[in-house]
């Protein structure tokens, strides 16, 4: 089809070039002006030699058309091209069909370099391929840079690994910061369920003894979630039992805790919290809410549910001037269900808002009031995922309450 040697261009002058260019000439510059390499092999030689390399072949590889033409192509193949390649292109070209590979290649002073190729077969009239067509690109910064980028993906990954490992080891310690067993008293059963998101989360309760017959019992939820929240909820586990060792108040405990975590805290984290107190031998509860959600009594006796809500800033974000806290009192009934909960389960309803949902909450709330504290934990539980039409929380799901032993 072409019969192409290269050079014979130069020797021509002005005057006559344009009339004797012919179309073999024009598409011999054509190829020349691409910065790619093109070369064509015939298929009816054998060895299917090179009979065509354009300029762009000859920077790229340092062969003249003197080295090269006359040659099969792989003498630009040395000890570590990868054989994979080449048997694809010779797999192609048997076929007679077009193929890419990427393979390394050497220059003529021996560098290697990286080439994707492309080789297209030519056909006759009869459809015998009679010459391939190939383009030959040096890809070797691409390859660089992917070898980095993959590089770097594989350090990403183990270092989001080691994170990931770290946060695991923070969510065991975290989780042995919340009480397994509750103390035991003839008048009063403490219970919690607490389901932790995959996620290291901001959570925590506790339930502790003040006296012989008087027990704290507290709910908080910490900003955020990862290692920040987690090392926020080491430092209020602490800071919380000491305030509130000793104190009667809920809201001194509550007041004192926030003086402690003041200034301690880092950025604009906060603590949201909801603490009571029950009086074992009045059947008193006591108790502040601090920028968390209201608690709820469950009364048996007279299937009511009472909220239980008092007037009370966020803890840890304000100095002792700037915030408010105040305690209420209620008189517990023999059968009461206190709970107590974060914010996992309200965020659910409230992404409902319909006012059937909030009815049919307080109708599973009573309905379950006959049953035990856990049994109607994991009855609020169900209730929030068929809401959220959930399979897990996005958020760590927690409860803690009390219930009024019934004699
Ligand atoms: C037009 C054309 C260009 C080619 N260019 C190259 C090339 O740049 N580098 C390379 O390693 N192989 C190239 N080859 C492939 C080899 O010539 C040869 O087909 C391959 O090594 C497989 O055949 P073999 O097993 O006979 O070596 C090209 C093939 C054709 C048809």
């Amino acid at each position: 089809m072409f019969n192409l040697g290269c050079g014979h261009l130069e020797s021509m002058n002005e005057k006559n070039y344009i009339e004797i260019l012919s179309e073999t000439e024009l598409l011999e510059k054509a190829a020349n002006a691409s910065s790619e390499g093109i070369t064509i092999s015939t298929m009816t030689q054998p060895d299917r030699p090179l009979i065509f390399v354009n300029e762009g072949f000859k920077k790229l590889t340092g062969y003249s058309s003197q080295d090269a033409i006359g040659k099969n192509c792989r003498f630009l193949q040395g000890e570590d091209t990868n054989q994979k390649s080449v048997a694809k292109l010779r797999e192609a070209i048997k076929k007679g069909e077009a193929c890419t590979v990427e393979l390394l290649n050497y220059t003529k002073t021996g560098d290697p370099f990286w080439n994707r190729l492309s080789i297209t077969p030519i056909l006759n009239q009869d459809g015998i391929v009679t010459h391939y067509v190939g383009i030959q690109s040096d890809i070797t910064d691409l390859r660089k840079t992917q070898v980095e980028l993959r590089l770097a993906n594989k350090e990403l990954k183990t270092f989001q690994e080691r994170i990931k490992k770290e946060l695991d080891q923070a969510k065991i310690v975290q989780h042995l910061l919340l009480p397994t067993k509750f103390p035991q008293h003839d008048d009063v059963r403490f219970a919690s369920l607490f389901i932790p998101m995959d996620e290291v989360g901001g959570d925590f309760f506790d339930v502790i003894e003040l006296s012989d017959d008087k027990y704290g019992i507290l709910i908080a939820d910490v900003t955020g979630h990862g290692i920040p929240a987690a090392l926020l909820t080491f430092m209020l586990s602490t800071v919380f039992k000491n305030a509130a060792a000793g104190l009667t108040s809920t809201e001194q405990a509550v007041r004192l805790t926030n003086k402690r975590l003041y200034g301690n805290m880092p950025g604009d984290a906060f603590v949201t919290m909801f603490y009571a107190i029950y009086d074992t031998s009045s059947g008193i509860l006591t108790y502040t809410q601090a920028g968390h959600p209201e608690g709820y009594i469950v009364r048996k006796s007279t299937q009511e549910i009472i909220p239980l809500s008092t007037e009370g800033t966020l803890v840890g974000a304000f100095s002792d001037d700037e915030v408010s806290f105040s305690q209420k009192e209620i008189q517990l009934q023999s059968g009461d269900k206190l709970c107590l909960y974060t914010d996992a389960i309200l965020d659910i309803l409230d992404k409902v808002d319909d006012d059937e949902v909030d009815h049919d909450f307080e109708s599973l709330l009573l309905r379950n009031s006959m049953r035990s504290l856990e049994q109607l934990f994991n009855a609020i539980y169900e209730f929030g995922l068929e809401c959220g039409n959930l399979k897990k929380y996005p958020d760590d799901f927690t409860i803690v309450g009390l219930e009024v032993i019934e004699k």
